[in-house]
């Protein structure tokens, strides 16, 4: 039976890209962000997954405002990204796991989640950065499965949905006949809105509440619906749902192993998180 090792939740800011590119972790500004994700690369190290289910939100690359599935998922023997428009070299392809794929998507449509599957899928930053924080050398260790979460375009599911997409996450992949150690990868947020009149806002105090209650309370952000979400944490805030369905997939009991929590990275109060379910 394949089985969840753990989860990681981490920002995904498109400045990452360039600073990996420009060789920037030592720079004063980049040394605090890059310097949090030796202890969870040395975590992965250690624990070896061999496949990721990396939960992200899509911002335009592959779905446009014109068609926004809710809940997407990759059943793609490959996935490349592409440029976004960020100044981001393009990184190396991932190999996809189709066979799995498709068992999550039969699990996930069994529980009544109704997906879009996606045969061909580009991943954008969202999904690329934090797999190149893990694996600097962009050899690619892990089969990937993606999961794409709404987050751009109301209406956006909600709080409670993210964490019970997370729990059948859990679900599908202990029914999988395969031996596989899963890592779950979920990106987004923290606290940040990129436009309108309350660009540059952050909320540390939510943040740091929202991180612990991942730990002994998952259900506390369900307590907010989608507007509550966006007042506290901001209109790109609200991409914290990807950090509740990581947490959905890791058990009743997580053990937290590291956290970074550091504002700000461009425009964001970027997050890091590493959970490992308590059997
Ligand atoms: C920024 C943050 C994001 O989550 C994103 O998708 C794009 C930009 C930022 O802070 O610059
Ligand atoms: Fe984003």
């Amino acid at each position: 039976m394949a089985r969840i090792i753990g989860g990681i939740t981490t920002s995904h800011v498109p400045a990452i890209g360039r600073a990996i590119a420009k060789g920037l972790q030592q720079d004063p500004y980049w040394k605090p962000f890059f310097d949090a994700y030796a202890p969870v690369r040395q975590w992965l190290g250690e624990v070896k997954p061999d496949v990721a289910i990396v939960l992200y939100n899509d911002h335009g690359l592959n779905f446009f405002l014109d068609k926004m599935p809710t809940f997407a998922v990759g059943a793609a023997p490959e996935y490349r990204n592409a440029d976004e428009g960020w100044g981001i070299p393009t990184l190396p392809a991932f190999q996809g796991d189709p066979a799995l794929s498709w068992h999550l998507i039969e699990q996930l449509t069994g529980e009544e989640f109704d997906l879009t599957t996606c045969q061909e899928m580009k991943v954008d930053h969202a999904f690329t950065l934090p797999m190149a924080l893990l694996w600097p050398d962009q050899k690619w260790p892990v089969r990937v499965v993606p999961v794409c979460i709404n987050t751009v375009q109301a209406p956006l599911p909600s709080a409670a949905r993210c964490l019970k997409l997370g729990q059948a996450l859990e679900r599908a992949v202990a029914s999988w006949p395969g031996d596989e150690r899963v890592l779950v990868l979920g990106t987004g947020g923290l606290s940040h809105q990129l436009d309108g009149e309350r660009a540059g806002f952050i909320n540390k105090d939510f943040d740091l509440r929202f991180m612990d209650s991942l730990v002994d309370s998952p259900a506390w952000a369900t307590q907010y619906n989608t507007h509550q979400l966006v007042e506290l944490a901001g209109t790109q805030g609200v991409e914290l749902l990807m950090w509740l369905a990581t947490r959905g997939a890791l058990g009743s009991q997580v053990q937290e192993l590291h956290r970074n929590y550091h504002i700000p990275i461009s425009n964001t109060a970027s997050g890091l998180m590493l959970l490992e379910p308590v059997a």
